[in-house]
Parts: structure tokens; sequence; C-alpha cells
């Protein structure tokens, strides 16, 4: 099996390092190759995805993926920023689904801005479809408005939409997310007042057919903001739309207060997948060693379990990282007094360990 190896920018090159030796320490024979992205390969190659680096990220079963931007390139034209590699790997390489699970180890239970009993133990997966919706969907535009009371004035306007085979590929994504943890699916929609999306509701439902060890729900999306923030611990899955999805995803982020603990795959109809950390490049702390290694180390746990079809692996890295915060070590952004203060690389050599 081979992985492309995709450090980036930032602390990029820092957390995929530790991520790779505990791919390393598992015994398995991956072939692993690396190349530049982002700032760094503007920098090498003139081009923030470089045709090399996307022919490696296409030829490989798996895609682990670092961060990319710098202020540095924020002078440069859009085309050439670091950014754009994301969203030409997307594109690229079909990636639709965006899984991100949003976990909170019951040691990290004080981060969270909400009361421990309410968020600690947290482990739900946030599925948000990436391709389609209003996000996409033409015409779109600002024009004179063509009726109506505003007739005659400027109008914005966007189009929502989505097509029969985007709607089931989603579902059968959450379906299948569900079969290999808590066997429950949330359908999150606006069914009562958006056409799009009792579309939805009628074809999620229609997929579920087919999985009977499933349970589905439909919930509106303004009740799921809203139980997302009273009692989190109820949901397993949740699917939902391009929109709806970002906005969710990152409240469901910042449930568990800790960015560098979230780990987040894109996945395309075959399970092939691009794995990443939630969050950016950090440039304000890259080069000190610091950086928090577990949401790329967890990422990896993830490629594992959904792309490489070695789920006990998934979960012997799973079963480490919850070793070494029960030992109490932390990096700066998760510390607490009465912990262990511990950098990057010695995060990620607690983990290998504790593998072993
Ligand atoms: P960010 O996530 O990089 O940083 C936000 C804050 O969280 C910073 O204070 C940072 O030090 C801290 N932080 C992030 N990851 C951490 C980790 N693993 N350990 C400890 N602390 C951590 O978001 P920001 O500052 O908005 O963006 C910085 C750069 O990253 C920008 O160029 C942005 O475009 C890029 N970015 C890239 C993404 C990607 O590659 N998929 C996603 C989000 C942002
Ligand atoms: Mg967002």
């Amino acid at each position: 099996m081979k992985i492309a190896i995709l450090p980036g920018d930032g602390i990029g090159p820092e957390i995929t390092a530790q991520a790779v030796r505990v791919l390393n320490a598992l015994g398995e024979s991956f072939e692993m190759e690396q190349a530049e992205v982002g700032g760094a390969g503007y920098a090498a190659h003139g081009h923030p995805l470089p045709p090399a680096t996307l022919a490696l990220a296409k030829s490989a079963d798996a895609v682990l993926f670092g961060a990319v931007g710098d202020y540095k390139y924020d002078t440069l034209e859009r085309a050439l920023r670091p950014e754009q590699a994301i969203l030409g790997l997307r594109k690229e390489l079909g990636l639709f689904a965006n899984l991100r699970p949003a976990i909170l180890y019951p040691e990290l239970a004080g981060a969270s801005t909400l009361k421990p009993e309410v968020v600690s133990g947290l482990d739900i997966l946030i599925i948000r479809e990436l391709t389609g919706d209003i996000y996409f969907g033409k015409p779109r535009g600002v024009r004179e408005c063509p009726d109506g009371p505003f007739k005659g004035e400027r109008e914005g306007f966007d189009t929502m939409r989505y097509a029969e085979s985007e709607i089931r590929r989603i579902a059968h994504v959450a379906f299948q997310a569900a079969q290999k943890r808590g066997k429950r699916v949330t359908s999150v929609d606006k069914a009562n007042v958006l056409e799009t999306f009792q579309f939805w509701r009628d074809i999620v439902t229609d997929v579920h057919k087919e999985y009977g060890d499933v349970e589905l729900e439909h919930m509106y999306v303004d009740n799921a903001a809203m139980q997302l923030v009273r009692a989190p611990k109820k949901f397993d899955v949740i699917v939902t739309g391009n929109m709806f999805g970002d906005i969710l995803s990152d409240c469901a982020a910042m449930l568990t207060g800790s960015i560098g603990m979230l780990p987040s795959a894109s996945l395309d109809a075959n399970n092939k997948g691009l794995y990443e950390p939630s969050h950016g490049s950090a440039p304000d702390i890259a080069g000190k060693g610091i950086a928090n290694p577990l949401a790329t180390i967890l990422s990896a746990a993830m490629m594992l379990r959904y792309s490489l079809d070695k789920a006990g692996q998934a979960d012997r890295i799973e079963a480490a990282v919850k070793q070494v915060l029960a030992q109490g070590l932390r990096t700066p952004d998760i510390y607490e007094a009465g912990t262990t203060k511990v950098g990057t690389e010695e995060m990620g050599n607690a983990v290998v360990n504790a593998l072993r």
C-alpha cells in the first residue's frame, strides 16, 4: 500500500514527521513517498500543487497531508497561494465527503468552554458533503432584481442544488461510517423550508433501506445546532450538506476546545482519501518544536480505518494516544497545571512507545 506524504508549510513538516514515525512503528510494510505542497511546492517548483505532487497523490492509496499556508505568501496572486493546493487536491481527487470527528478525551474535559459533564467523553463524527450545495450551484451573482417588492434594485443571489447521485453517495458514506461506530445516523436538513433538503431527506431515507443495522433520524439544522451544544453526546454520525456542514463542523470542533487534537478525512467514491489535521499551518509556532502532533497522528489512524482497511491498527493508534494523555503528557496547547509539558517530538516518542 502506497501513502503519499505531503507535509506542506509551517508546523506541517514537524507534525507529519511524528505521524510517519507512528505509522512506521506499526510493523506494516507501507510504501511512503513524500512531496512538496503549498508554499513549499511554490518555493521548490513554482506552484502550490506541482504536477509531480498531484501525480503522487493520484497514484497513492491515501494521502497524509500536514497543512499549507504562510503569511510570506500572502502577496502572491490567488492561483499561486498555498491554500489553492488543498482546493486543487479536493477537486482533482474527487473528495466529496469530509469526515470530521469531534472527540474529547476525558483527560482534556477542562479544555472545553462547555461543562465537563456535557462534553467529557464526546465522540461524534460529522460528515459534510464537500463539492455541491449553494457553494457551487449556478446561476449566481449580482443582478437587477427582476420581480417582487424589490424589483429594479440590485440583488445578490446563489442557487442551492443537489443531484440525486450526490445525495446518495454521501448517504452511503454516512451509513458505512456508522456501521464502523455507534450505528446511528442523524441526517441534518431544512426540509420544512427548502425543496433541496426535502429531496435530500427523501433520498437519504431511501438509501437507508440498504442499512438495516443502522438507525436513521432526521433533524432540522436549527435544532441540530441547539442539540450540539445542549447534549452533543446524543449524536453518533451526523451527515449534512456543504453549507450546514461547514457551520456545524466548526461548532462541533470547538466543543472540544483543542484544535491540536482533531483529525479529518476527505474521501472519494472508492474510499480513497486525504487525511489532515483540522487545524492550519500555525506559522506563529512553526519551528519551535511545540506543535501538538496528535491531530495528525489521529488523522493517520483515520487513514488506516477508512482507506487502508486496517481498523485494528487504527484502534491501536487511538489507544496509544489515550494512553499518553492518561500518563499526563501535554503539548502547550492542551497544558493544564499538574500535567507534564512536552514538545512535538517527545509527544511522538510517547505514542511510539505506547504502541510497543
Ligand atoms: P491555525 O489552525 O493554523 O492556527 C490557529 C491557532 O491554533 C494558532 O494560534 C496556532 O498556533 C494554534 N494551533 C494550530 N494547530 C496547532 C497545533 N497542532 N498545536 C498547537 N497549536 C496549534 O489557523 P490560522 O492561524 O487561521 O491559519 C494559519 C495558516 O494556516 C493560514 O495560512 C491558513 O490559510 C492556513 N490554514 C490551512 C489549512 C489547511 O492546510 N487545511 C486549514 C486552516 C488554515
Ligand atoms: Mg469552516
